[in-house]
This record gives structure tokens, sequence and C-alpha cells, in this order.
């Protein structure tokens, strides 16, 4: 298979990841006889450096052409206080929009070894395992242009959605569920927004296209309870752009670290662009340390998702899989053993299994 893939190294530890995704790409490549070829185009701060905007026109280009976009991160307190255009977020934000990236998922699952790094008890996140759908391209994001008004002395963001831009979501909720578990949580705030009543109508006017999933509505504010409380009753939860970006933070605890969480925000045809969830951590950037994991992760959504290509998805995460069982881990994950290993190591651990598929093996023994 050929591929054309646009990398977006962005900002911090960006630049590093990016480089253990295409490590990992080449290996696939070479074992499954495919051709990937990579562009790299800048966005976020470096992008605003070197051209004077957060999302140049020739990044978009590229990406409009691409099968797929493989982006890093953005952000970093050197750009802090740029005005509104000019921060590195808006090239992320403009990149979803200009591309109709409405759909972001977001699995979160617990690794077995790690489950002692996360702050919640070992009992209480053992076995979760949920897929957050995102809805990324509407919402007080995206609303009305926000302005400051009153000479400064208020302001205002809006929050609208559009049956159709609800529906899409919606149903991208319940065909996630349908190949999961087959249960679905609609999660909004019905009780108090006029956009959330929208929302749960159009749920229970889906859910008879969808038997086989059983649907539930939660309010955001409990379901924020619930998911450190007692996670595993969740499997796939639908939201919107707000309260998905902080739910799916929030989630991201269960699993220990915020540098195990890959992305894929998609568009209906499958064009997607694929991200880890962490952002670029300026505190650890340039130091080689960072945790690639979510990033390798993110490249298995990309071949599963743009691609087609569920083996070889399925092939890099039980390699990922296979060097967490070995009890190898980078610095984030905070455990207290000698198997740490920094990001170039870590990479070349799951490199090895894709060529060998040989089970990792501790070279310190401390899980034996
Ligand atoms: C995320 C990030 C972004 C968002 C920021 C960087 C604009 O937090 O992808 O979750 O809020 O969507
Ligand atoms: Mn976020």
């Amino acid at each position: 298979m050929k591929k054309k893939i646009v990398l977006l190294p962005g900002d911090g530890i960006g630049k590093e990841v990016i480089n253990s995704a295409q490590a990992v790409l080449f290996a696939i490549a070479d074992e499954f006889n495919h051709s990937f070829s990579f562009e790299s185009h800048d966005i976020g701060g470096i992008a605003i450096d070197l051209h004077g905007t957060p999302l140049p026109d020739a990044t978009v280009e590229a990406c409009k052409k691409a099968d797929a976009i493989l982006l890093g991160a953005v952000g970093g307190p050197k750009w802090d206080n740029n005005p509104s255009h000019l921060r590195p977020e808006r090239g992320l934000l403009g990149i979803r929009k200009a591309l109709d990236l409405f759909a972001n998922l977001r699995p979160i699952k617990g690794y077995k070894n790690l489950l002692h790094a996360s702050p919640l008890k070992e009992e209480v996140v053992s076995g979760s395992d949920l897929l957050i759908v995102r809805e990324l391209t509407g919402g007080l994001y995206f609303g009305t242009p926000s302005e400051r008004r009153d000479a400064g002395q208020s302001a205002v963001d809006t929050l609208a959605y559009t049956r159709r831009e609800i529906e899409r979501i919606v149903d991208k909720g319940f065909q996630s569920a349908q190949k999961r578990r087959g249960h679905l949580t609609s999660v909004d705030k019905a009780n108090v927004l006029e956009s959330s009543k929208l929302w749960r109508e159009i749920v229970e006017e889906k859910k008879v296209q969808y038997p086989d999933v059983t649907v539930v509505h939660s309010l955001v504010d409990s379901t924020a309870m619930k998911l450190i409380t007692n996670p595993t009753q969740f499997d796939v939860i639908v939201t919107e752009n707000m309260f998905g970006d902080i739910l799916s933070d929030e989630a991201s605890v269960l699993t220990g670290s915020l540098g195990m969480l890959p992305s894929a925000s998609l568009r209906e045809d499958g064009v997607g662009l694929y991200e880890p969830v962490h952002g670029s951590a300026p505190d650890i950037a340039g130091k080689g340390i960072a945790n690639p994991i979510a990033m390798i992760l993110s490249t298995a959504m990309m071949l599963r998702h743009s691609f087609g290509l569920d083996t070889e998805a399925i092939l890099i995460e039980d390699a990922v899989q296979s060097v967490l069982d070995a009890g190898y881990h980078t610095e984030d994950l905070q455990i207290n053993n000698s198997c740490l290993v920094d990001t170039a190591e870590m990479t070349k651990l799951i490199v090895d299994y894709i060529q060998s598929q040989d089970a990792a093996k501790c070279i310190c023994d401390c899980y034996a």
C-alpha cells in the first residue's frame, strides 16, 4: 500500500515523539511491504516564529493532499502572552476546522503494569477501558467570534450546534459502541443548556437505528465524578467539544500518565489527523526523555482508521503491550524500578518487537 503522510511535529516534545512515530512506520513498511512517503510542515509556535502565523497556507495545502496527518504537539511558554490570533493553539484549531475533522476518538485503557502509577486506587481503575468520542469542530471553540465588550468589562463566547453537527457525531458514537461492548453514554448538560436539550433529543431519535446499543444520558458534572469513582461502567462516551476536552484529561489519570493516550480526529471520508493527547511538555522538551507511546499508539490508530490496516495496527499495540509487560517505562510513569528508558530506547524496544515479534525481556528482570 502506498500512502502520503504529512508530519506536523510542532513544538516542544512534538519533534521528539514524531521521530518515534516515523521509526515505527519504517519498520511497519518493511515488514508488510508498504510504501509511506513523508512530508514535514510547520504548525503552532514554530510556525509563528518562522512564518508569522500558527497555520501557514502551505501547511493547510499539504494536509489537504495527504492521506493522513501525524501531529506532535503545539504550544509553549514562549508564546503564552501572544494575542489570541498568534497563539500556537490556533494552528491546531485551524487545521481541525479546515479539514472538517469533526470526530475526535480518545481511547483510554489501563495497562496492568501501570495501574499503580495512577493516583487512583488500583481496584478502582483496574479493568477500565473506554473511548471518548468528542465533537471537535463546533460548540464554544468555534462560536460567533469570541469578543471582549464594554471596554474589556465583559466577554462573550457562544455555544452553538446545528442538528447536522450533532447527528454526525452521535452516529459516530453509536457506531463506535457497536464495534466495542455496545454501551453508549451520551454526556450533556440538558438540565441547563439549550444546545444540550437538542443533543439529547437527537440521541433519542437516533437510538432506534442502533437497537444493538444500549444508551444512557448522563449530565457532565456527575459523569466527571463517575469517571474517577467507577470508571469501569463506561464503554463509549459521546459528547460535545468542551465537555470532551475536560473529561478526556480527567480520564487520562486512569492510565497513570497522559503520555500513554493516543487520539484520532476524523473526517467523514476517513481522512484523519492523529496526535497524542499530551501537550508539548516544555519542561522536558529537548531532553530525550518524553514518553513516545501516545504518539506511537496514534500511529496505530492512523493505520487502522485511515488506511484500514488492522493487522499492522494490532502489531504496534502488541509491541507496546509487550514492552510494558516486560517492565520498561519512561520517566513520566514514575515507577520505582530500574527499567527506566528514554525516548530513543523505548522506541527501539517497540521497533524490535515489530521486527522480531519476540516478547520483550527486561534486562533487569524487575517484574520477572
Ligand atoms: C486538546 C487540547 C486542545 C483543545 C488545545 C491545545 C486547543 O487541549 O486537544 O485537548 O482544547 O482541544
Ligand atoms: Mn485538551
